[in-house]
């Protein structure tokens, strides 16, 4: 047995913020933006939430997978903001689109979250444990952003993607998935403003903001260096080659980490399809968002191998190989 993707769905907030709005936030400018990130608005929640996102687009998953909620064995959620610590999201989810049958946790693996989520999910499947699962990435990173820091409000944005993960006769493909806890610091979203340590009468004065730092840099060199390696590896884990691969599809955190990675690997650009143009950096969201709007837009066909590729906070990172339905 072996997981195959049955459905895709996606979901984004209303509300865009254009590079020019954030003018008046920071000192920084439109050109500057879509030079260093290639990225030129966002979706940001209002109305909007991590779990109403999810839910929506998992809906829509279902409905293409042509499977009612209840044939749902289980939610897997990646998401770095979720709305509550407990429940979690996945729970939240279960109760929104009624999955009476599922079990439902979630998996915090920042920016890779989707991809070792649905490495997860293909392994339930592989051992005979699950059927149909759910992998959902949804993020509401303006929530957890500091709007006065020019070196990451640019960068991120909000919405959700989904896919059903169905069991299907065949042989699965082996990923190539990696952390290393050392270069954490690098990229941090330290967690509980209330947060109050055993003994002490109030939460403590002088705590760390709960938003997303990073140095910048050094994010760029890890993720331009280590994904083409994880990538190399997992052609080279699944006897493939560069030529078997129709896309791969990156966390898009900024394009040019893209064409650093197809650079690397000597791969053409059209195999690197991009979307942060319009949603920034969505972190778990972003490859399912893409994979959604690839197959809209008519560019996956049966039969096509794709590299899907995470790299982000842990620090983490990974590729997996799937074939379309
Ligand atoms: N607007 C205008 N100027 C800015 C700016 C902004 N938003 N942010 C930084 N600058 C300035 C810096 O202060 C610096 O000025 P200085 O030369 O006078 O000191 C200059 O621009 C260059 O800064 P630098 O940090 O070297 O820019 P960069 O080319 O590395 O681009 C990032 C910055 C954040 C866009 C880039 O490092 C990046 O995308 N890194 C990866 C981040 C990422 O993807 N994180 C998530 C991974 S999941």
């Amino acid at each position: 047995m072996t997981g195959v993707i049955k459905g895709t769905g996606a979901s984004v907030p209303s509300y865009i913020l254009e590079n020019k709005d954030l003018e008046s936030l920071v000192e920084t400018s439109d050109a500057w933006i879509r030079e260093r990130t290639g990225i030129e608005r966002r979706h940001i929640a209002i109305e909007e939430t991590t779990v109403s996102m999810a839910a929506r687009a998992a809906q829509e998953a279902l409905e293409e997978a042509k499977l009612s909620p209840e044939q749902i064995d289980m939610i897997l959620v990646s998401t770095m903001s979720p709305e509550d610590i407990m429940p979690c999201t996945a729970c939240q989810v279960q109760r929104e689109i009624k999955a009476s049958h599922a079990v439902c946790f979630d998996l915090s693996a920042a920016c890779s979250g989707f991809v070792m989520a649905y490495v997860t999910a293909c392994a339930y499947i592989e051992a005979g444990i699950f059927q149909n699962i759910l992998v959902i990435g949804s993020e509401c990173l303006s929530n957890v952003t500091d709007w006065s820091d020019r070196g990451t409000c640019i960068l991120f944005g909000d919405g959700a993607g989904a896919v059903v993960v169905a069991a299907e006769e065949g042989t699965g493909y082996l990923p190539a998935i990696y952390s290393d806890g050392a270069r954490g610091e690098a990229l941090t979203l330290k967690s509980r403003p209330n947060h109050k340590p055993f003994g002490e009468e109030s939460p403590g004065e002088e705590e760390t903001p709960c938003y997303i730092q990073m140095d910048g840099q050094a994010i760029f060199k890890f993720a331009a260096r280590s994904i083409p390696q994880a990538i190399e590896e997992v052609i080279r884990r699944n006897r493939l080659h560069k030529g078997d691969i129709a896309y791969y599809v990156l966390h898009q955190a900024n394009e040019r980490i893209v064409e650093a990675v197809a650079k690397r690997l000597g791969e053409p650009a059209y195999k690197f399809p991009m979307n942060m143009r319009e949603y920034g950096n969505t972190s778990s969201a972003s490859i399912p968002l893409l994979l959604h709007e690839m197959k809209e837009q008519g560019l996956l066909h049966s039969g096509d191998r794709l590299v899907l590729a995470g790299f982000g906070g842990g620090l983490t990172w990974g590729t997996a190989i799937l074939t379309w339905k």
